[in-house]
């Protein structure tokens, strides 16, 4: 392959979008994808290759593929799956149905594009698939759990993945962001306006705190990086030789990561219970 593919879902806003842009101007030839048509317009007058793409929606992956491999003539180099949401809410208040539309954007979809993409990679002997996970799929933190069980799913999955690919020529890696400047809060406060019934519910109080946060624009947690922060760690992952399975990105990533090596279980609550 000469001119290095790569499809990358969630590209509205955000780190889908910074790395699309990122990667496009360092030579990639870029399947940015959307969920929304609107998007996808805006993202083709921009210059991108840019289809339609719903992780909640089978037939849409299906087609955003059958479209990409019909562009190359039946290969991929690489895979950032990138796009997923944040459901707000205590766990006590997780119906079945807002639980299972979460892991069907953040878990099932992934892996169901990313299932119909490994045997276009096998055939190759080559190809990248890279995971944008989250500080929360290595650590919890209260009034996140819809999330964070997606997160550590696709943690595992994509564990299980990269040991069951070895020596088929393609590397699996995960990225682990910590606080990123996206539209990820605005697009969590409406998943909890949609789901969670704040009057409703014993965590009424915390609810409040909860939404000052989702509200603040800007950077409301210390050490927020901007989206193009994760770029050169993806671009590792295409590149090296010898890809990472994973890749911290942020101070909290680092920090966190150590410490849920350090202390127990019950130590670790008492630090990361205060972020609400
Ligand atoms: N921001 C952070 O602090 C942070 C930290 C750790 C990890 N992450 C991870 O980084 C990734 C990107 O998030 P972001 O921070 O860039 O937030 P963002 O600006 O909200 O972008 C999320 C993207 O995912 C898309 N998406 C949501 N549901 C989808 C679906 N059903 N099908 C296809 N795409 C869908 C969104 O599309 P719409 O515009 O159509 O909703 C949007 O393009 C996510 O995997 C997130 O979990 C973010």
């Amino acid at each position: 392959m000469d001119q290095k593919t790569i499809l990358i879902t969630g590209c509205s806003s955000g780190i889908g979008y910074a790395v699309a842009k990122g990667l496009k101007s360092r030579g990639y030839r870029v399947f940015a994808t959307a969920r929304r048509s609107e998007d996808v317009e805006t993202l083709s007058a921009e210059g991108f290759e840019s289809f339609q793409l719903d992780l909640a929606d089978s037939a849409s992956i299906q087609h955003a593929v059958h479209a990409v491999l019909d562009r190359t003539g039946g290969t991929l180099y690489a895979l950032f799956n990138n796009g997923a949401y944040g459901q707000p809410g205590a766990v006590e208040d997780l119906s079945r149905d807002t639980l299972r539309a979460q892991f069907e954007t953040n878990l099932f979809g992934t892996v169901e594009l990313t299932n119909l993409l490994i045997p276009i990679m096998r055939k190759q002997r080559e190809g990248r698939i890279i995971q944008n996970s989250s500080l929360l799929g290595l650590v919890a933190m209260p009034y996140r759990g819809a999330y964070i069980a997606s997160k550590f799913a696709l943690e595992g999955l994509t564990h299980t993945l990269r040991m069951e690919l070895r020596g088929s020529g393609i590397e699996v890696s995960l990225i682990e962001p910590g606080p990123i400047l996206s539209k990820f809060r605005d697009n969590s406060y409406k998943m909890y306006q949609h789901y969670i019934q704040p009057d409703q519910s014993v965590h009424k109080t915390t609810y409040l705190a909860m939404e000052k946060r989702l509200l603040t624009k800007g950077a409301a947690v210390p050490f927020t990086l901007p989206s193009e922060a994760v770029l050169p760690k993806v671009i590792h992952a295409l590149e090296s030789t010898s890809p990472k399975a994973q890749y911290y990105v942020t101070f909290p990533t680092y920090l966190f990561a150590t410490l849920r090596r350090l202390l127990s279980a019950k130590w670790l609550d008492a630090v990361t219970r205060r972020f609400i």
